[in-house]
């Protein structure tokens, strides 16, 4: 197979959104406690942050985290995790049928975010809660002083406000799983005076209102339309969650995922758009993709949880080099779609579904799909760049016919770099590629990274960490274009500079 891609520095999309290497940070499994956090770990600091985790999570590149649900915030009392520690309450986890100690809550994440380094995306419970509640987390949190809640933070220990500015009100408000689920008018108007009062609170806040569940979701696209109907005045952006997986054994929908997330941001910027033209208004409505990633799901749901247990092992996902190569597609999409794609979080950080796993007192290593999400993050920098494709096509059961090669190019006006970030979706077949680079002079390609390996289902383990890294890969450089041979199943990043 031969393909070509042809990008020029006046083709701009959009600016590259450092928030879109987000990620999140569910009080679930051990994502939190022997994730984040665990006291008495050789890394541990004074604040028992497992120092492995922080470096690790610095060495991914990720800029925001979402905290601290998913579905454990429709039935979460912040308050719980404020004040002593041995003075908190231990209470159920019905979303994860878990216990939670709150040996970690706002003040202590919010400290664990300062040291990553990470942006804060707060989400409140609009499952189990409302107006009321979302109001006293946010004068908790951000109130400067003077006023109950902000005295009680200062008291414990928070002399300045945690000053959060990007807010999800809500969870999967859509889904029959979620713990205080409503119909789509009921949480539209819900969403709309919570922001409506969180605004009155603090007019500068950036609010996320609950799109649907996934695209599957026999409501999607009528949810969104009905809660933007709502809500279109109060809220800045529209949530899209999707996790992917092999599904009866079809791996070549599978590597073409991303064709399906490209559809979603579509369709949901489509119908945000005819809303607001509806609403004759100007603004425009940005999506966060707060939730996305390659889930195994269908394993978890034949072997949910049964007992109430601490940070019980759930959904620790191995990912395999097919897996990380559907993620750095998945990253492609978002960086793709900028120009309405404001904020996107790879769910999530650790242990659960996640680049980075650890074990209770012992190691933290770095999954397969940690390396397309650190060597994105590290090199997408200034515009993201129209990036026009010819490449033979195949199709798939699921997404029809699709494009072997998928690809997206950045350009950082400061320096004169340009990435391409690239993958072969074919499972059997070699591709050619030719990157027409005329339009960026005499640039050399600077380094050029390969995410591969002959076996497509290895992994890293505690025992083999390295197994699947990146790795240099050839390119051939000539008067106007480079040309690189991507193997199949494989991602690829090629800085010229
Ligand atoms: O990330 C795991 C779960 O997936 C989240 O709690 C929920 O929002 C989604 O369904």
């Amino acid at each position: 197979f031969t393909a070509s891609v042809a990008i020029s520095p006046d083709h701009v999309i959009a600016p590259v959104r450092r928030r879109l290497f987000g990620s999140f940070v569910e009080h679930m499994g051990r994502c939190v406690h022997t994730g984040i956090h665990e006291p008495g770990h050789p890394t541990a600091d004074e604040d028992g942050f497992r120092g492995d985790v922080l470096a690790l999570t610095r060495e991914l590149g990720v800029e925001l985290v979402r905290y601290p649900g998913g579905n454990f915030v429709s039935g979460y009392r912040w308050e719980d995790g404020i004040g002593p520690v041995a003075d908190r309450p231990v209470r159920r986890d019905l979303a994860w049928h878990s216990i939670e100690t709150n040996a970690v809550g706002v003040d202590e994440f919010v400290r664990w975010a300062r040291k990553a380094d990470v942006e804060v995306m707060y989400a409140v419970n609009l499952g189990t809660r409302g107006v009321a509640e979302a109001l006293d987390v946010h004068e908790y949190v951000n109130h400067e002083g003077g006023t109950h809640l902000a005295e009680l933070r200062r008291r414990n220990g928070a002399e300045r406000p945690h000053d959060v500015r990007l807010w999800c009100l809500g969870n999967e408000l859509d889904g029959p799983w979620q713990t205080g689920h409503k119909t789509a008018h009921e949480y539209g108007r819900l969403a709309a005076e919570t922001a409506r009062a969180l605004r009155q609170a603090e007019p500068g806040l950036e609010l996320v209102a609950c799109g649907s569940s996934h695209s599957r979701m026999p409501t999607f696209g009528a949810w969104e339309a009905t809660v933007l109907e709502l809500a279109y005045d109060q809220v800045d952006h529209i949530s899209c969650h999707a996790y992917y997986e092999v599904l009866d054994g079809d791996v070549d929908s599978f590597l073409a995922s991303a064709v399906d997330m490209d559809r979603q941001i579509e369709s949901v910027v489509a119908t945000a758009d005819a809303v607001g033209a509806r609403l004759r208004s100007r603004k425009r409505i940005g999506v966060s993709f707060d939730e996305w990633n390659v889930w195994y799901q269908t394993r978890f749901q034949a072997d949910p949880p049964t007992e109430w247990q601490v940070a019980p092992r759930l959904i620790e996902d191995t990912y395999d080099v097919a897996d990380a190569v559907v993620v750095g597609n998945l990253l492609i999409s978002l960086l793709r779609h900028g120009d309405r794609v404001t904020a996107a979080c790879q769910a999530q950080l650790v242990n659960v579904i996640a680049p980075i796993r650890t074990e209770p007192g012992g190691p933290a290593w770095r999954q397969t799909t940690f390396h397309p999400f650190a060597l994105t993050s590290r090199l997408a920098r200034g515009h993201v760049l129209r990036t026009e494709i010819t490449a033979p096509t195949h199709t798939t059961a699921r997404h029809g016919d699709v494009p072997v090669v998928d690809a997206v190019a950045t350009h950082d006006p400061s320096s004169g770099e340009t990435v391409l970030f690239a993958v072969n979706r074919h499972r059997t077949e070699p591709v050619e590629l030719r990157v027409a680079t005329k339009a960026f002079g005499d640039l050399e390609v600077a380094e050029s990274w390969i995410l591969h390996d002959p076996d497509p289902s290895a992994t890293n383990t505690e025992h083999t960490p390295d197994r699947v890294v990146p790795r240099p890969h050839p390119t051939e450089r000539t008067d106007n274009s480079v040309r690189v041979v991507l193997p199949p199943i494989s991602w690829h990043a090629i800085r010229l500079g």
